[in-house]
């Protein structure tokens, strides 16, 4: 069995965007650049306006851009092409040498300064160096909103923590009061149908209820993690498991299951109980995207000292903009979510040193990937 991206889900590909007037020297570039060993998408621009248009829609991690272009001079074009993508890197290209354009350009923020003359290795290479920047920043912002999560929630931990045992008590006590109340109703006389309609408020109250109850013990989770168990924990059986707990709600949906569970190796290290949680979170945001049916896939297998759980559907996928905040804590956008299920998930990743993330193309599906370290 493999883990490769399955048709529709492309893997993450560097994107090159090429400003150049010369339609000739363009195509030449693009050319050179589609050899390169990594995989790159090449977007082609011809003015300034144009391209700053496909970066506002397309985004660019490099753009090459001829310094004089029709409408104005690619070194004015840094800041704008900046602007309109976040940590894209611009690559100035000119037909003249001179050192005094080159130290120019730099200072303006360009990330290197290449001669049209250029020698196509040499090329790739620049263009490679811009993308690993642009990789390492974007790395950098991931941990540093992490960071900052994980600030927040120990923040929220200690008022919550204090909150809850507050509204535990009159929780209780409400719901020990509900059972009177509807041994109080048995007894009243009044008709059948009057007797009824009370107990269906009553039932209505207790749910609600119970619902405030699971949210506060799932923030509580979250808020303060308990101790991690460390045991082998068969990441296959829990996927089974969870399958087969949920199996009738996916029939119901029209949603086939299919399950790759690779026949050694999927013993992790970790604690059972959190990670049956991690399976069962993703498995139910899966079949709560697939509306009108589809495919949930679910595989374990190991790679390298890791055992890899891939949970897959073909629902809507999720837009790019949502992408960003779809593990903050309490981000839905379901009507009934509460926005906790992939905090959860990743607060258990964590825990377990372990990785969790998202791939996803909107209309094609999504696939959540979690690593957690191999049990032996
Ligand atoms: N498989 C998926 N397909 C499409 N969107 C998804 C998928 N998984 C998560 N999302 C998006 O991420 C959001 C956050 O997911 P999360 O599990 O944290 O919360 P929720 O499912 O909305 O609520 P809860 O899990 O607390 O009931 C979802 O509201 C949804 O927009
Ligand atoms: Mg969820």
């Amino acid at each position: 069995m493999t883990l490769s991206a399955p048709p529709g889900i492309p893997k993450e590909r560097g994107r090159v965007l090429i400003v150049d007037d010369n339609a000739e020297l363009a195509s030449a570039l693009e050319a050179v650049l589609l050899t390169a060993p990594r995989g790159l998408t090449v977007r082609t621009a011809s003015r300034g306006a144009e391209a700053l248009e496909v970066a506002k829609d397309a985004g660019f991690d490099v753009a090459i851009v001829d310094v004089k272009l029709p409408d104005a001079s690619g070194v004015d074009l840094i800041e704008p092409l900046r602007a309109a993508s976040p940590f894209g890197e611009v690559v100035l290209i000119t037909g003249f040498a001179s050192v005094d354009a080159a130290i120019g350009a730099l200072r303006s923020g360009a990330f290197a300064f290449v001669l049209k003359s250029f020698r196509p290795e040499e090329l790739i290479s620049t263009v490679e160096q811009a993308l690993s920047k642009v990789r390492l920043q974007r790395e950098r912002r991931v941990l540093e909103k992490r960071a900052a999560d994980a600030e927040a929630l120990s923040a929220m931990g200690k008022l919550a923590l204090n909150l809850a045992h507050e509204i535990r008590n009159p929780l209780n006590a409400a719901v020990l009061q509900l059972h009177l109340l509807a041994r109080d109703i048995d007894r009243l006389e009044a008709n059948p149908e009057t007797r009824a309609a009370l107990k269906r408020r009553g039932t209505i109250v207790g749910d609600e209820i119970g619902r405030l109850s699971r949210l506060l013990t799932e923030f509580l989770e979250l808020a303060r993690p308990r101790g991690l168990a460390r045991e082998p924990v068969h990441l296959g059986r829990l996927v089974e498991d969870v399958i087969e707990l949920e199996q009738d709600a996916a029939t119901s949906r029209g949603v086939t299951v299919k399950k790759e569970i690779a026949p050694d190796g999927c013993v992790a290290l970790g604690d059972a109980a959190k990670l049956k949680q991690v399976v069962l979170n993703l498995v139910v945001n899966a079949l709560e995207a697939m509306k009108a049916g589809g495919e949930l896939t679910a595989r374990v297998a190991p790679v390298d000292e890791q055992v890899v759980l891939v949970v897959e559907d073909t629902g809507p996928g999720i837009a790019p903009e949502v992408l960003e905040s779809v593990f903050d804590p309490f981000f839905t956008t379901k009507e009934a979510g509460t926005g906790l299920g992939l905090s959860i998930v990743r607060n258990i990743v964590d825990q377990h040193m372990g990785d969790v993330r998202i791939e996803s193309v909107a209309g094609r599906g999504t696939r959540v990937i979690v690593r957690v370290p191999i049990g032996r």
